[in-house]
């Protein structure tokens, strides 16, 4: 079994990330020996990064951090979802970030889901070279949704029929990258 968080990386109470998380989760568990859960990181009120250490010399210890991050190590893979601020990700999604512990991510499969005006190719991009500096199986695979083509009126999730096998495919490269890192956690 691969325990994957489906994390919603916009805190926006006006997010249309939701929709797009539990269309993520469903589709992930869909695929065999996956259980998918979504995690909304606005739950987590998480404050501005001012710890005195980073977190790869001491972890955080902001008690909402510190939940954050044993809420991160009970899984075994996660998918962040994010959208396109200002040619990256938003600013909340990085600070969250910087509050984890590498080891909790150190040998852990990742998926990346994104959406934008451009399909949010550059919070990808972005993401995955934040992710580098972390020890992890990053995967190939990903899902690019446009607000102007997979939206309804720029906000209600309305995904073109193509990108039906899109996460599934990413999952199934999660699962495998997942196996395969197991033995080095
Ligand atoms: C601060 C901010 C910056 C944005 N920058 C971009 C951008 O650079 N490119 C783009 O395509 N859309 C951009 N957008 C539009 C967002 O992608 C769009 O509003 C999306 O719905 C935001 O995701 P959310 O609803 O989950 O917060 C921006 C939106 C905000 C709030």
């Amino acid at each position: 079994m691969t325990t994957i968080a489906v994390i919603s990386g916009s805190v926006r109470p006006a997010s249309v990330g939701g929709p797009v998380a539990q269309w993520v989760a469903d589709k992930a568990n869909t695929v065999e020996g996956v259980e998918a859960t979504v995690l909304n990181l606005a739950d987590f009120n998480l404050p501005i990064f001012v710890e005195d250490y980073p977190t790869a010399q001491r972890p955080a210890t902001d008690p909402a951090a510190v939940k954050w991050n044993e809420v991160l190590a009970s899984y075994d893979a996660y998918i962040f979802i994010t959208p396109e601020y200002n040619h990256s990700i938003p600013g909340a999604l990085k600070n969250a970030i910087d509050f984890i512990t590498p080891s909790v991510l150190a040998n852990k499969a990742i998926g990346l889901v994104s959406y934008s005006f451009t399909s949010g190719i550059r919070p990808i991009e972005a993401l995955r070279l934040i992710l580098a500096n972390f020890t992890t199986g990053v995967v190939g695979p990903q899902v690019n949704l446009n607000l102007a083509t997979d939206f309804e009126n720029m906000s209600d999730f309305t995904p073109a029929a193509f990108h039906d096998g899109e996460v599934p495919a990413m999952v199934k490269a999660i699962v495998f990258q997942d196996r395969a890192l197991s033995v080095l956690r």
